[in-house]
């Protein structure tokens, strides 16, 4: 058994070496090659050290809210692991991990309370524990998670209030970490938080309306834009703060990641190519437009026309040119249909750009499908989201913030199948092959980030998708290597793939 699968993961290997020409060396050579991950998804421990409750702690404890009913109290023990967990990534080779900070472990009760000592200290043995293996802290501020008390105390980001206290938290950990993080970004996938959060109502605060969703509270057509409208100037403020106390002395840099599907017209109509464009618009335009030229886009304005908040002068001033770089996380790319000049049915994702977003063309699926709903694999979207973003933001430099694929777990997959992800070793060189072809066409990439060092717990979807390089048993928190991992390395070591190969996959056919 052991000699067959061992060949037979070296002959997918062999495979994936012989039709690419991939190597490190064609990324320039300062590049960051990284994994990420987020503190909620990994971290458990979730009223240890004095940490306070967060929106996702309360919200993922309602029964109903998660799909396997589990939530993130344990998750991967990360905050007891973070060593074992360094190594890993030490042994991949990588020399930058993404990750984030809990804003309750920080300020369990926000500006209202104290700093915690204890939550600054966690943070702090992980950023020295990575800076001593040469690995580049890039930390995001905010991946989804507030202090529950913002929420009840005023709503969290449907205020204005909210500035003040995000802004406090960022200025804590600038002032804490700053000397050894070079890299922040303000905001994880706020225009992805936002549609799950107040469109569809299945993220905290789990606020929508008819037509996108059932919720009882909330107004899908309208709070989605005052809550970005709020991020976006939290973002500013904070990035003032940044430019005037902190990066002369420190020497960072500071951007935000946002969440990019690339959109393909469904038919080759001008509807459709406008619809597209719409889609882009609504999607990443929303949130980067304001942050370079200090106003949405206009296809949003004629849509949403009064509902879209609008930006005093001195704010327009405050926003513009706020990113030292944008943060891309791209997983996918759909086909998209016009909605405008013909009737079609409306997603709670896409619909208020009035389009209709769909995986197929004529019943042929756009790409594979991996385990996620609507994640179809796609390479080529990578080059031309990067493409998209270096025309329209002056080719300011670029982060692959988020890349990676999805299985999912059922009663007969074993565990041997998810540790032997050929799929995924393939998914990341497809890509890498794509995005280094938008690198050699000039776009300014300077990393990349495979989501994610280890399967954890992934939102919605409790612990049914594993996006993980390593294999997580959850029942003994036991790390173990997928081959994507081994790819992975080898790809950073720049060694020939057919060699120095280690087949040590553990012969285990119990299922998950
Ligand atoms: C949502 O807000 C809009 C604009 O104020 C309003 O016209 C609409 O009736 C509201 N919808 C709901 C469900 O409250
Ligand atoms: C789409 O339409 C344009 C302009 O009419 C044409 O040049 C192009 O070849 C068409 N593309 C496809 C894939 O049909
Ligand atoms: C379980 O997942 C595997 C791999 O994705 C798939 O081939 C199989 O059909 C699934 N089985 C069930 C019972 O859903």
């Amino acid at each position: 058994m052991e000699s067959k699968k061992a060949f037979a993961v070296a002959f997918s290997l062999q495979i994936l070496s012989l039709v690419s020409s991939l190597d490190r060396s064609q990324f320039p050579p300062h590049f960051l090659f990284g994994t990420a991950t987020s503190s909620f998804q990994i971290e458990g421990a979730y009223l240890e050290g004095n940490k306070g409750l967060s929106n996702w702690d309360v919200f993922s404890h309602i029964y109903g809210h998660i799909n396997d009913g589990s939530n993130a109290d344990i998750a991967d023990d990360h905050y007891h692991r973070y060593l074992e967990d360094i190594e890993l990534m030490h042994s991949l080779g990588v020399n930058a991990y993404r990750f984030s900070i809990s804003w309750s472990r920080i300020l369990p009760r926000g500006r209202f309370g104290d700093v915690n000592p204890v939550g600054v200290a966690f943070y702090n043995s992980l950023i020295d524990a990575l800076v001593s293996k040469g690995i580049q802290p890039f930390v995001t501020l905010n991946h989804f998670d507030v202090p529950h008390e913002l929420e009840v105390r005023y709503g969290a980001w449907l205020s204005p209030e909210i500035k003040k206290d995000f802004a406090y938290f960022a200025e804590v950990c600038f002032r804490e970490f700053g000397d050894r993080v070079k890299f922040w970004t303000t905001f994880n996938e706020p225009n992805l938080m936002i549609k799950f959060g107040y469109i569809i109502g299945r993220y905290p605060p789990g606020r929508c309306s008819k037509p996108f969703g059932n919720c009882g509270l909330g107004n899908s057509s309208l709070e989605p834009y005052i809550v970005a409208h709020n991020i976006l100037l939290s973002h500013a403020i904070t990035v003032g703060i940044y430019r005037s106390k902190y990066q002369a002395k420190q020497g960072g840099s500071i951007g935000i990641v946002i969440s990019t599907i690339w959109y393909e017209p469904l038919t080759n109509t001008t509807a459709d190519h406008l619809a597209a464009q719409r889609a882009r618009s609504f999607e990443n335009a929303w949130f980067l437009d304001p942050l370079f030229f200090g106003d949405y886009p206009s296809e949003m304005r004629e849509i949403l026309a009064s509902s879209l908040p609008t930006f005093t002068s001195e704010e327009k001033k405050l926003l513009q040119n706020k990113l030292d770089f944008i943060g891309i996380n791209h997983y996918m790319a759909l086909y998209v249909k016009d909605c405008m000049f013909s009737s079609c049915a409306l997603d709670g994702y896409n619909g208020n750009a009035l389009v209709f977003a769909t995986g197929e063309r004529n019943g042929i699926p756009i790409g594979e499908q991996t385990g996620m709903p609507r994640a179809y694999v796609v390479p080529d979207g990578i080059e031309k989201a990067v493409t998209y973003m270096k025309q329209r933001y002056n080719n300011t430099p670029m982060y692959i913030t988020e890349n990676g694929y999805a299985q999912q777990i059922n009663s007969s997959i074993t565990v041997n199948k998810l540790i032997d992800d050929v799929e995924r070793a393939k998914y990341i060189h497809d890509y890498l092959a794509s995005l280094s072809s938008a690198i050699r066409e000039g776009a300014d990439v300077r990393g990349y980030f495979v989501w994610s060092l280890m399967d954890n717990f992934e939102w919605l979807f409790g612990y049914t998708l594993r996006f993980g390089l390593h294999y997580v048993d959850f029942k003994t928190q036991e790390r173990i290597p997928k081959l994507s991992a081994r790819w992975y390395k080898n790809f950073l070591e720049g060694s020939n793939l057919r060699t120095n190969w280690d087949f040590n996959l553990q012969e285990d056919s119990s299922t998950y």
